[in-house]
């Protein structure tokens, strides 16, 4: 496990105003300034990127996009590019998140999508998670697919390009988050999976993120007891008061 921890809030479709975009960014910037150990990305949606991003880099705050087009640039009606998004402030670009890929998104468009984002120089926050699980431990399968087949492609120099960030899709805005011993479990199968393909040196050095019903109450207990190296957060990241605490807490883990 890295000793810096990545908190990547995934924004999604809210707020819905830019006044309250803006409000949530400065706050979550003043807060993640004051870190030490951990570093904070905001994935506002695409039309309040810019104004989320500060106009001079603050420390331990970036910005990231939600999602990326398979093309560069051209007659692509309602796409946004890497280089544009980039442009507009972001340093990180999430790609195969779960309500994507159930919108349509195979491993073979994640992995075009990941290009972009690698190729405009954009660290890519690549999503992986089981729909379901049972017994049979298919599960182990269908994540491994997930991870060969969107990193197809990828030259083996630009691993540090990846993260990685495990969402079981059953754990999507559900109640609890899952149980951080299996947190851990599957945050060493997402790293040994990366260096069948990259190599055993960029398998250790792979960053793991944890997503999924992530909150200030639990995000403690799934980082250290689970090993990963930061945490995905979905509806916890726009609420101010839970995510100021869940940054601070994190931010004591040794
Ligand atoms: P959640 O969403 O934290 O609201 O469960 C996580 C995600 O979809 O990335």
């Amino acid at each position: 496990m890295n000793s810096r921890k990545l908190i990547v809030g995934n924004w999604k479709m809210h707020p819905a105003s830019v006044d309250d975009a803006k409000r949530i960014a400065r706050r979550t910037r003043l807060v993640a300034s004051r870190l030490e150990h951990t570093d904070v990305v905001a994935c506002p949606p695409f039309p309040f990127m810019q104004a989320c991003a500060s106009r001079r880099p603050t420390a331990n705050f970036y910005i990231g996009a939600q999602s990326v087009s398979v093309h560069e640039e051209g007659a692509h009606t309602g796409e946004a590019g890497a280089g544009m998004l980039r442009s507009l402030g972001a340093t990180y670009a999430i790609v195969g998140h779960s309500e994507q890929r159930a919108a349509g998104d195979s491993d073979e468009i994640v992995s075009h999508r990941l290009a972009r984002v690698v190729e405009a120089g954009l660290t890519a926050i690549l999503c992986v998670g089981e729909r379901t699980r049972d017994e049979s431990g298919a599960h182990f399968d269908v994540v491994r697919d997930q991870i060969k087949g969107s990193l197809a492609g990828l030259p083996e120099g630009k691993a540090r390009s990846v993260i990685m960030a495990y969402e079981p899709v059953w754990e999507i805005g559900a109640k609890e988050a899952m149980a951080p011993e299996e947190v851990h479990e599957m945050s060493i199968f997402v790293k040994k999976a990366f260096s069948d393909i990259f190599g055993p040196e960029a398998g250790l050095k792979a960053k793991v993120l944890y997503g999924g019903s992530v909150n200030f109450r639990n995000a403690v207990e799934i980082i250290h007891t689970g090993q990963v190296d930061g945490l995905l957060v979905g509806r916890e990241s726009v609420n101010l008061p839970g995510f100021t605490e869940l940054l601070k807490e994190v931010d004591k883990i040794q």
